[in-house]
This record gives structure tokens, sequence and C-alpha cells, in this order.
């Protein structure tokens, strides 16, 4: 394998707490050198100018879905995987809701192999918290982390039996697991569509309240209490949840949280422009939740940015509010619409690089190895970005298969302009050249 080399760019490590103008040599597959000087190697090497550009760890979603096996219309590894190689990720965890759900190691094994042979990234299948995301009964999380799973989830369902979600947390205690929870209390959301509130009034939509979500995320972080278990709340869409999410940090409570870049950027209103596109559970809320949410994740309360990219098909996201599918194909737009917030000045560009690098590798650990870092020793899996590049958003120019986007035809500032994956270019802006040395 080449090594590469690359020139002069501003490498930004928010674990590291490093920003500086500098190059970096790649061999094997591993960052071996960062600095000033010439790092070019005795035998040749592919080089890539980074001069304007940014280059940071590779980004990690914690949260998508790839939809493989079962629902290969709207998406699989190989499509998905490439997708998050264009939005900038080397890394993603993708939700077990697929048919069959990944609940017993012959699943979760079928979709390692096949990450391995079509993804282009890195993908860690999280398993399901019940049976058959039926429930009724907890899997046997011990069994199925020695596969190498390291998160548990239900997502696209809650777990409403609280003694259950009491066994998996006591279970995520003793086996070093993590349990992702989506909350949402589903006697209040029934039927609901939208946010309840000013608009699913204005526009005669059955609501799903703020409230169905607070309450889980009360319960769980109560039953993480008392359990020590880790519980990490997925798509934080409210005020009331960043709320509950800092009392139980500030009790010591093993809870970590996300925040979705649609949830940071996009209010309630949208539905009005955008229609189903907009459609998505948790729904999109209201000014006042984003500002929570900000200011959440400013403050740590809200540990990392993940995407719960969902791509459907054409047909899945047409008709009425009622009939169209829940979700946001999101892999694609994340970075450029979370730049939003950086060239409006409400987040610093280092705290965004942070909530989808350093912070979500601390919570995964090492044991997957050195993720979200540039520190040398660690893989090369490296994202080079211009932060001030304009671009269109077409969702036909998307690799995902999930066109389903309320962004189509936006202007975002900001884009990703290359992929590294363990020292391989898996995505490059046609821009990007690589010259040999
Ligand atoms: O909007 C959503 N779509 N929210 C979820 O929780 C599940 C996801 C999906 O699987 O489509």
């Amino acid at each position: 394998m080449k090594s590469l080399l690359i020139q002069e760019g501003r490498f930004i490590d928010p674990g590291q707490g490093l920003d500086t103008v500098a190059n970096m040599l790649i061999t094997e597959g591993i960052i071996v050198r960062l600095g000033k000087g010439d790092l070019a190697p005795e035998s040749d090497c592919d080089v890539i100018q980074a001069k304007g550009l940014v280059v940071c760890p590779g980004f990690i979603d914690l949260h998508c879905h790839l939809r493989e096996p079962g629902f290969e219309a709207k998406e699989t590894i190989a499509t998905g995987t490439m997708a998050a190689a264009r939005g900038g990720f080397t890394t993603v965890f993708c939700m077990p809701n697929t048919a069959p759900p990944l609940d017993d190691i012959k699943a979760i094994e079928s979709v390692q192999a096949k990450a391995r042979t079509e993804g282009v990234i890195r993908v860690l299948p999280v398993g399901c918290i019940t049976k058959g995301r039926q429930g009724k009964e907890v899997t046997p999380m011990g069994v199925l982390g020695s596969t190498g799973v390291f998160a548990f989830s239900d997502d696209g369902s809650p777990v409403l039996n609280a003694r259950l979600m009491r066994q998996a947390l006591e279970w995520s205690w003793t086996n070093d697991l993590l349990v992702i929870d989506h909350c949402e209390d589903t006697a209040l959301t029934a039927g609901g569509v939208i946010n309840a509130g000013k608009i699913s009034q204005e526009l005669g939509l059955p609501g799903m309240p703020a409230a169905a979500e607070e309450i889980m995320v009360a319960r769980d972080i109560k039953l993480a209490e008392k359990t020590g278990g880790r519980v990490h709340i997925a798509h934080v869409s409210t005020a009331g949840s960043v709320e509950l999410i800092r009392q139980g940090k500030a009790r010591g409570v093993l809870v970590t949280a996300e925040v979705t870049p649609h949830h940071l950027t996009l209010t309630e209103e949208k539905v009005k422009e955008c229609g189903t596109q907009a459609k998505v559970n948790p729904p999109l809320r209201t000014a006042e939740d984003i500002k929570a949410l900000i200011q959440g994740f400013k403050d740590g309360v809200i540990d990392i940015i993940a995407t719960d990219h969902a791509p459907h098909t054409e047909a899945d996201k047409q008709g009425d509010f009622a009939r169209a599918a829940f979700g946001i194909s999101g892999l694609e737009t994340a970075f450029g619409s979370l730049m939003g917030l950086v060239h409006g000045g409400q987040l610093t560009l280092t705290k965004l690089i942070a909530g989808l690098t350093s912070g979500p590798a601390k919570i995964i650990g090492n044991r997957y190895g050195r993720l979200g870092t540039l520190a040398t020793g660690a893989p090369a899996d490296i994202t080079i970005f211009d932060p001030d590049k304009e671009w269109q958003v077409n969702p036909g120019d998307f690799a995902s298969k999930g066109k389903n986007t309320p962004w189509a035809g936006a202007t975002l500032t900001g884009k990703v302009m290359a992929t590294i994956f363990a020292g391989k270019i898996v995505y490059k802006d046609a821009s990007i050249v690589v010259n040999p040395k």
C-alpha cells in the first residue's frame, strides 16, 4: 500500500486540543507522523494538497440505519457506507430494525461479514435490546457482546416495559455495554405525525407531545441510576429532555446523549414547506427546543451529534402525513447543515468536530482501536473538508438510495472534500487531485 502525504492542511483534533497547519504522513493505513517539516518518505507516495482545507479525524456516527438485511430497496450496506463516506464518516453504528432484526449471533455475524466485503468504511452493528424488537424478552446481551457488539437498542421503538429496560441496564453494567434508548411513550404519540403544538393545530394534524419523550428519558435515567448501567439517550429533541439529562449527569448517572443535525437546525415549521420529507421521529420541534439543544451540546449535557440517517424509498414517503414513513436520509447533508451553526456563530468549529469525532470516541472507548483521533499510531481514518465551500443539495446525487430529505435544493456552506478510511481514499470531491511524489 502506497504511503499518503496530506500537505499544508489545517489539522484539527479536539481530543488532543490540536489546531495547527502541518503535514501528515500515512503509511500502511496508520498515521505515522504529523509535523511542520518535509515528511515525504524515501519511497514514492501519493500527495493530497490540503491548503485552505481542514483535516480532522474521520466522523463517527453512533446512530444510522443501513436497512440490510430486509429493506434493500431503502438502502444497503454498500450504498449506505458510500453515503457515509461522502458525508465524512469513517465509522457508523447501524441500527438493528432490519428483517430479520439483529437479535442473534447469526444475524449480527452476517451483517459484520457483509460490512467487511461490501462496506467502504467501518460498520458496527447494534444489537436488539429485546428479541425480535417485540418488547417481551431481553436478548442475551452478554453473549451477543462476545461477537464484538457494544451497543444495544430497539430503535424505531421504545422498550415500554420498565422491568425489561431495568434488566437491559443491569446487563449493560455487568458486560460493559451501552443501551441506546429510543425514548417514546407510544400511548402519548399514538397516531401522531408531527410535533404537538402550534403547527399541528394549524394544520389539523395529530401531534406527538414533548412529554412522550421526556417521560421515558426521566424513567430510564432513574433506572440507569438504580442499576449502574449505561444509558445513551438517542435523538434528544426537547428542552425538557436536555434538562433531565443535565440533572442526571449532575447526580453522577452514567447517561450520555446525542442530538441529530435536523433537530439542531430545523423547526416544526419545516413541515409546511417540505411536507412528509420533514416527517421524522422524534418530530422536529420548536425554536426554543433548538436553543436548548444547542446550549446543551455546548455545555456537554448532550455529548455527541448522530445522524439517525433513515433512508426510505420514494413510495414510502409518499401519500399523506398519516401514511408516509418517519425518517430523513441524513448522512450526506449532516456536515453541511451543521456548518450553518458554525457560520451563524452558534457553535465553534472545534466543538462541532468534537461532537462528530472525539465525543463519540469517548463513549465507545478503545474496544475497536483508537478512533476519533489524529494521534500517531492510530488508524488513518480522516476527513478533509472545506469549511467555506458552497454547494447545493441535490438528492439525485446522493450515494444513498434514500433521497428523502428536507434539504433538497438548499445551499449549504461547508463540504466534505475527501474521506480516508484506514489510509485509503474512499471518497473524494472531483476537485481533489492526488499526485504522485
Ligand atoms: O424517523 C425515524 N426513522 N425515527 C426512528 O426512530 C426510526 C427511523 C427509521 O428506522 O426509519
